[in-house]
């Protein structure tokens, strides 16, 4: 391929989605060392005049300003369309010139009618298809969706987007275990207790109901994102990080791994009600405007995983992901096991060793045990902290570079958006069937009282 990408068109252009992450994730790029001149065209249902596409574009690119940026802005166009027609599609892609890429800013059952039309099309050659999490409805629609995706493109050009591979802070997972001889040797089961890995959010629904109540927080976060990153933190060592390298490596940790019990009860769920978080009142998750109650969406979802080879066999992987907690906590958690034998005569707190990789705020703290600042014989706990860089790029600006440039590294392969559901699948079953129960916590506080 080779060659850049010259028009992006965003389905779905109205969406919170296009305004919030994408259109700043590609100012960040355009402002980047890394940006290049494209034709940028925004598509959706609705009757949007230029001049207020135009303002969508400007007020989503002002945080990151640049002379490249503004003239995308003012060269980018809007066109009504349905994307499940067949001519308004042509229309579309009559629009476009040099190399396309279509970015589906779109609920999945919406993708995969339009990809679905799509497929009865003649395709710009090269076209390059970027579509938005999660990527199905669950693992049978995936399949199906992949299958069809086959049909129609080579893989290379299908980028599935997960905007958590383009957190600086989640591929310093890739620098922290391969460039240092101090952490590989140890990250296995002879040494490790568990890990955990937690997206915790004070966030509540931030009006996202159209989107949010339909997947609730295991789809949303677990099956979506922290399953990649325990593919990050567990995989082997890849000889690089071409994207057949590092994606292999992350298929092969998935295809091992399982839910703890195989009937999915390995597993927690709760939904927020009314309650105060950081003095902001947040009503009763099901008094929000969209939601459904009959939906039963969760938004606290706990799964806990193994993963059944050499390195990792019985150690447990808990993933975490709430919204509406007191606290926010976002990373990834390995717990080392106790040493064997404390020497007799040391005494205090020994406990294990941690490793803790914050996604937010970007740090590492490396916990370890020492001799006391006291009594020499008496152990306290200190941490070795360190700040890890922020990254040129946003995380949706790292993933559209990608995208822009044709590298798929960053974008999730057919089969491990496959393995995400494949792994989630005994849970949601298990919760179909009410064979968990279904728990409730205050918004602003640490979640239901018995999860603590
Ligand atoms: C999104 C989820 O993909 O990721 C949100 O849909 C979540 O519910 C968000 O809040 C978290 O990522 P970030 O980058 O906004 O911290």
């Amino acid at each position: 391929m080779g060659q850049n990408i010259g028009t992006l068109i965003i389905f779905g252009a109205s969406g919170d989605l296009t305004s919030r992450l994408l259109l700043p994730g590609l100012a960040s790029l355009l402002g980047s060392s890394r940006g290049e001149e494209l034709h940028l065209i925004g598509v959706d249902r609705g009757d949007v005049s230029d001049a207020d596409w135009h303002a969508t574009v400007t007020a989503s690119f002002a945080s990151e300003s640049s002379a490249l940026a503004t003239k995308v802005a003012k060269n980018s166009r809007y066109l009504k369309a349905d994307v499940t027609s067949k001519d308004d599609l042509a229309r579309v892609l009559g629009e476009a010139t040099g190399r396309v890429a279509l970015y589906f800013a779109l609920p999945p059952a919406v993708t995969i009618l339009a990809c679905t039309t799509l497929a009865t099309m003649d395709l710009p050659k090269g076209v390059m298809f970027a579509l938005e999490k999660p990527f199905g409805t669950d693992l049978a629609s995936a399949r199906k969706l992949n299958r069809l995706l086959e049909t129609m493109l080579p893989e290379e050009q299908v980028f599935r987007v997960d905007h958590f591979l383009g957190k600086s802070t989640v591929l310093n997972l890739l620098g922290l275990r391969f460039a240092n001889r101090i952490f590989e040797p140890l990250l296995s089961a002879p040494n490790v207790e568990r890990v955990e890995i937690v997206f915790d959010e004070t966030l509540g629904l931030e009006n996202r109901a159209g989107y949010y109540d339909k997947a609730g927080a295991l789809v949303d976060m677990i099956q979506s994102h922290l399953l990649l990153v325990l593919a990050l933190t567990a995989m082997e060592p890849p000889a690089s990080l071409d994207a057949d390298d590092l994606r292999g490596a992350m298929a092969q940790v998935l295809r091992a791994t399982r839910t703890q019990r195989k009937n999915g009860t390995s597993s927690r769920r709760a939904r927020y009600g009314a309650g105060t978080i950081n003095g902001r009142a947040l009503p009763d998750y099901v008094d929000e405007e969209g939601v459904d109650p009959a939906r039963g969406t969760e938004t606290l979802a706990e799964v806990t995983l193994e993963i059944d080879n050499w390195r990792w066999a019985g150690v447990p992987f808990m993933l975490r992901s709430g919204k509406a907690l007191g606290v926010g906590r976002q990373d990834v958690l390995v717990v080392f096991k106790e040493v064997p034998h404390l020497p007799t005569g040391l005494t205090g707190v020994a406990g294990p060793s941690c490793l803790r990789i914050s996604i937010k705020p970007a740090t590492l703290d490396l916990d370890l045990v020492i001799n006391g600042q006291g009594d020499p014989f008496t152990l306290e706990r200190s941490a070795l902290h360190s700040d890890l860089g922020s990254g040129e790029l946003s995380a949706y600006g790292e993933v559209l570079a990608g995208l822009l440039e044709s590298d798929p590294t960053l974008s999730v392969r057919g089969d491990v958006a496959e393995e995400c559901w494949r792994i989630v699948e005994p849970v949601l079953a298990a919760w179909r069937k009410d064979a968990v129960p279904f728990e409730s916590y205050a918004a602003g506080s640490a979640g239901p009282t018995a999860w603590q």
